[in-house]
């Protein structure tokens, strides 16, 4: 029987909803209410002891060698270090004790290959994959500490190489697929890594796209490198460029290893992984996460944002392993659960745009989380490709990346919901590392568009520029105002830049990054961004590293790069390039110049970073002490009335470069 108290119930205050917002709000329906995993006690529990709460997960949901009896140490702020004298293994969190427990047999990884392939893995397969994988690394001489960069489509080798990098203690950095040699090598460089474990290709939109040759490229370049080898998973069949010595394929370097490896325990705070993110220069951050307080945090969320039913549950987020997303709700939040999930290697559309809701009726897919890009994308396909599968199987549905319209919000919960199926919208970062803001489903009564409350355990206020708090109703900045346990621990090797982007503005409170306001009932709405952060199809991205790339290229004198509103991917990359006056430009070379400028930056950087739009302009136009006023751009970009230019040092400079995007 369906429950049907989701009924829109009381109009939304005139206030929180935007224009195209529609008043509503949806309380839980009787089942989530009798029935969630985290309940109001959860959230008391968590109200009248913070540290207590973060204890208790953390003894509860993980195995540990050595339990913890300290739970916060924040002496030595900002680097807080949560469980400090426990040890534990996650792998053997995440793998063995789920085999010992009895549930050898449940599958952990559904993988559907694009072409269609598929593999089920078991958990005591996936067990084993790892260890022999484990013992492998090991045997290449990787120790606990060292840094191995993994560079893979969405295959289930992925899964593994990273599980067994944090069985040996050592520590993963995992670069996505979509960036270039040239970004591979500054990540390789910056963490000192030892080894790459990589693919000859995987599939994207129905044909294999090679990534081996970018790995030779980064290797090949810019003097010696501190890579010893390069594993390569067999995946796409392309023909690849081998260096002896150097290259080995990872199925014959497994080839008689032994699948038995005892998992060594280390202490919560040994380092897990690296993870880059864009930030507001040119070079990317190193972000750095540890075991024990990452662990417990995205197990926690895991399990009660979404409800998991371990046993009966089919879980799929259908982000890359090469994001946060990834890292979190694909590998360790849901193994340490012992979930069972779906991991797909390809795109939403590939052969044919219902390929998803294939993917949810082949596996009876239980709890979908993704972007609003995706819904978007889904939207304006038409609700006739979903509505033609059948999705019954579907009971709860998360959004994250970035703030989800709200009509994509109803959408979702209708179309791919059958209007029955609560929608989580959670809000966090690859440095908060796990979940920080959503409603639980069982307790919170949604709201379309915003992310609502901080979880149990955490506390966040929304404060003015000199760190007040701003009163209901008025816009801010998010900030955490208490240490979270899978918070990250620095940048990595980079302790002041680390101080000064998150700790330098408003002391001990943590400064996101975002925009944001409350509403009457206290529920937390994000606005996106206050930062030259962009952030396109939930990817993060930096206007200063796409404009230096672009400087970078010859004919280039200066550009500016602004993220525009895009109906589908929230914001697009978007370019203006003032050409060097060494160049003469003839009209009809524009559009190859425009060409040659969006592939350098696919080179540079990678092909998520490629502008939508690029202008060639005469002059950008700047303040009177030189600064780029993107918010002119912006205007521009977005195809609006220009706001007030008149902190210009220029006033003419705005008539004339929109006249010439209008030639463009
Ligand atoms: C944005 C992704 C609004 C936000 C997990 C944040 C969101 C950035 C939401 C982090 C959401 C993420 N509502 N905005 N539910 N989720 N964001 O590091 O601007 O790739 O700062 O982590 O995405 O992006 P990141």
């Amino acid at each position: 029987m369906v429950d049907r108290q989701d009924t829109p119930t009381r109009p939304v205050a005139e206030h929180e909803r935007g224009a195209d917002s529609p008043a509503a709000v949806f309380p839980p329906s009787a089942d989530f209410a009798a029935r969630a995993v985290a309940g109001t006690d959860f959230v008391e529990s968590a109200a009248a002891d913070r540290l207590r709460f973060w204890g208790d997960q953390a003894r509860q949901r993980l195995s540990w060698h050595v339990e913890p009896t300290e739970t916060l140490d924040w002496s030595g702020a900002p680097v807080a270090r949560w469980f400090a004298d426990g040890r534990l293994n996650v792998a053997y969190n995440c793998l063995d004790r789920h085999v010992e427990a009895g549930h050898g047999d449940r599958v952990a990884l559904h993988w559907e290959g694009e072409p269609g392939d598929s593999r089920s893995v078991t958990y005591a397969e996936l067990t084993r994959d790892v260890s022999r994988a484990a013992n492998l690394l090991a045997s290449m001489g990787v120790v606990a500490g060292d840094r191995v960069v993994i560079y893979l489509p969405q295959v289930p080798e992925a899964v593994v190489a990273m599980l067994a990098v944090a069985r040996l203690g050592a520590v993963h950095s995992v670069v996505f697929g979509g960036f270039s040699g040239e970004s591979l090598r500054a990540r390789i460089d910056d963490a000192q890594a030892v080894l790459v474990v990589t693919a000859d290709g995987g599939w994207r939109k129905g044909a294999v796209a090679p990534l081996k040759p970018a790995v030779d490229a980064a290797l090949a370049v810019g003097g010696e490198s501190s890579v010893r080898d390069v594993l390569v998973v067999r995946r796409g069949g392309n023909d690849v460029d081998w260096t002896e010595g150097r290259d080995h394929w990872w199925h014959e370097a497994l080839e008689g290893v032994s699948d038995v490896h005892e998992p060594e325990a280390f202490e919560a705070e040994h380092p897990l992984f690296i993870l880059y993110t864009s930030g507001t220069t040119g070079k990317p951050k190193g972000i750095l996460h540890t075991s024990g307080g990452y662990l417990t945090q995205v197990a926690t969320t895991h399990a009660t944002v979404f409800d998991l039913r371990p046993e009966s549950d089919v879980w799929w987020c259908t982000a890359d392993v090469g994001w946060i997303t990834g890292h979190s709700y694909v590998v360790y939040g849901p193994l340490a659960n012992g979930a069972t999930q779906v991991l797909y290697e390809g795109t939403p559309d590939s052969p044919a745009p219902g390929r998803w809701w294939d993917v949810v009726e082949k596996y009876g897919v239980t709890v979908l989380y993704t972007a609003p890009t995706a819904i978007r994308g889904f939207m304006k396909a038409g609700r006739e490709i979903p509505q033609a599968r059948d999705l019954s199987s579907l009971r709860l549905l998360g959004s994250v990346g970035e703030p989800i319209n709200p009509e994509a919000w109803l959408w979702y919960r209708e179309v791919v919901g059958g209007g029955r199926t609560p929608i989580v919208d959670t809000w966090w970062q690859t440095e908060t590392g796990a979940i920080m803001i959503s409603p639980l489903p069982g307790v919170t009564a949604t709201k379309p568009g915003a992310a609502q409350t901080p979880l149990p355990g955490i506390a966040v206020d929304v404060v003015d520029d000199l760190g007040t708090p701003v009163a209901d109703g008025e816009s801010g900045l998010l900030v955490v105002s208490e240490p979270w346990p899978s918070m990250l621990r620095g940048i990595w090797g980079d302790p002041d830049r680390y101080a000064e982007t998150y700790w330098s503005r408003f002391g001990d409170r943590y400064f996101a990054g975002d925009g944001a306001r409350r509403d009457e009932d206290g529920d937390v709405w994000l606005l996106g961004r206050v930062d030259d952060v962009m952030n396109v199809s939930g990817h993060r991205l930096s206007t200063a590293e796409i404009e230096s790339a672009l400087v970078s290229h010859p004919i280039v004198a200066e550009s500016a790069v602004v993220g525009a509103a895009d109906e589908t991917t929230g914001q697009a990359v978007v370019a203006f390039v003032c050409i060097r006056d060494s160049v003469t430009l003839q009209p009809e070379g524009k559009e190859a110049m425009v060409r040659e400028l969006r592939a350098w930056v696919t080179r540079s950087i990678g092909a998520i970073a490629r502008p939508r739009d690029i202008y060639i302009v005469g002059e950008l136009p700047k303040t009177r002490s030189g600064k780029i006023m993107r918010r002119l751009l912006r205007d521009v970009a977005e195809g609006r009335e220009v706001g007030d230019t008149t902190t210009l040092a220029d006033t003419m400079v705005m008539s004339k470069l929109e006249a010439q995007v209008r030639g463009n």
